[in-house]
């Protein structure tokens, strides 16, 4: 009797236990599957397609938190493909000019919600290694972004590199270029700092900026010298021209983007015509850097590095009204050709 009695209580246990068992496993799923699937929903409404106008503000916070995670490479396959990420050839290039203020541009228009830029310059244009990779290495280049931002990348030797403009036009004959300039003769003294700071690193000497941009033999502006040529903006720019109209190019100007960037930005994203999403929220001007630097949130700000804005050794007044001169009637062409005037001496 008492054995029959034992035997019945061990058969209840076991059914309440597989009973136990059975809902545990039911939940342990149900709550895994929950936690794969929820992500998606959130994600999905703020980024499924809308109109331009109404690009979230609220991807800037994912900017500077997923995104920058992913495009350090920290992210899963699954991660990039839950996420709906994608890396898109750039639908702007910034060609340059060299120190006409290329790294400001791309990061002040990083501000934008809509716009991702690629971080470092790729040089695939100009760099006949890196193009002979083929252009998936290029878009394998580029950030991850989601699928309604713009891809911006910037390298500056493009502008002057006599193959770029074919060679861009064969990945997108309808791309937009930007090109940031400044006054040519400080342009080309910037240039000049930068290769002599390079030549300091490395305890080596080097010429007077004087010495360089002069022909000692004619005593006239010595156009074989890289930073005078680079700043003869016309000819570089009639050479895009064979290939692209000009109304696929927006020229900036380098020096109001030093004292008033708010106006230069707004241009360009009209340009991009993206919605205006740059304010002068975003840009506030630092004393002791003397430039403007870059708030992205109320935590989050930035300066650029302080190889942007170094001091310029002094250059000889006669050589700089030398090379005032020299570029003179260039620059009249420049402003017939683009439209833009500036009041360059
Ligand atoms: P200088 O170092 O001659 O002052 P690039 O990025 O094309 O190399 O250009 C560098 C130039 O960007 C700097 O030249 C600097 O004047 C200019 N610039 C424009 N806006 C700036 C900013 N907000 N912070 C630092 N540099 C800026």
């Amino acid at each position: 009797m008492l054995f029959k009695q034992q035997a019945l209580l061990r058969q209840k246990l076991f059914v309440l236990g597989s009973l136990a068992i059975g809902s545990l496993l039911y939940l342990v799923a149900r709550v895994g599957s929950l936690d794969r699937l929820q992500p998606l929903c959130p994600i999905d409404g703020r980024f499924g397609p809308r109109g331009q106008d109404e690009i979230p503000l609220r991807a800037l916070q994912f900017k500077r938190g997923l995104l920058h995670e992913f495009r350090k490479g920290n992210a899963t396959k699954e991660q990039i493909w839950l996420h709906n990420l994608v890396q898109q050839l750039p639908k702007a290039i910034i060609i340059g000019v060299r120190k006409g203020g290329t790294r400001a541009l791309l990061e002040m228009l990083n501000l934008h919600p809509a716009v991702v830029k690629a971080s470092q310059e790729i040089h695939f244009f100009d760099n006949d290694e890196n193009y002979a990779k083929g252009i998936e290495w290029y878009r394998k280049k580029m950030p991850f972004s989601y699928p309604h931002q713009i891809t911006i990348e910037k390298s500056p030797a493009y502008f002057i590199t006599e193959e770029v403009p074919e060679r861009i036009y064969k990945m997108n004959s309808s791309i937009k270029l930007l090109i940031i300039v400044r006054e040519p003769t400080t342009r080309a003294i910037s240039d000049y700092t930068q290769v002599l700071e390079g030549k300091e690193r490395k305890n080596k000497t080097y010429y007077k900026f004087e010495k360089l941009a002069i022909d000692p033999n004619t005593c006239e502006v010595n156009t074989k010298y890289k930073a005078v040529r680079t700043s003869i903006y016309t000819k570089h720019l009639e050479r895009w021209l064979k290939y692209f109209p000009i109304e696929q190019f927006h020229i900036v100007d380098g020096d109001r983007l030093i004292t008033e960037p708010l106006p230069e930005l707004q241009l360009v994203e009209k340009f991009l015509n993206l919605p205006p999403r740059i304010s002068q929220y975003n840009l506030y001007f630092n004393a002791t850097r003397g430039f403007y630097c870059l708030r992205f949130n109320i935590v989050f700000n930035k300066c650029l590095a302080g190889s942007k804005g170094r001091i310029h050794p002094e250059v000889d007044t006669s050589v700089i009204t030398k090379l005032r001169k020299f570029f003179h009637p260039f620059n009249q062409k420049f402003y017939q050709i683009t439209g833009r005037t500036f009041n360059w001496p």
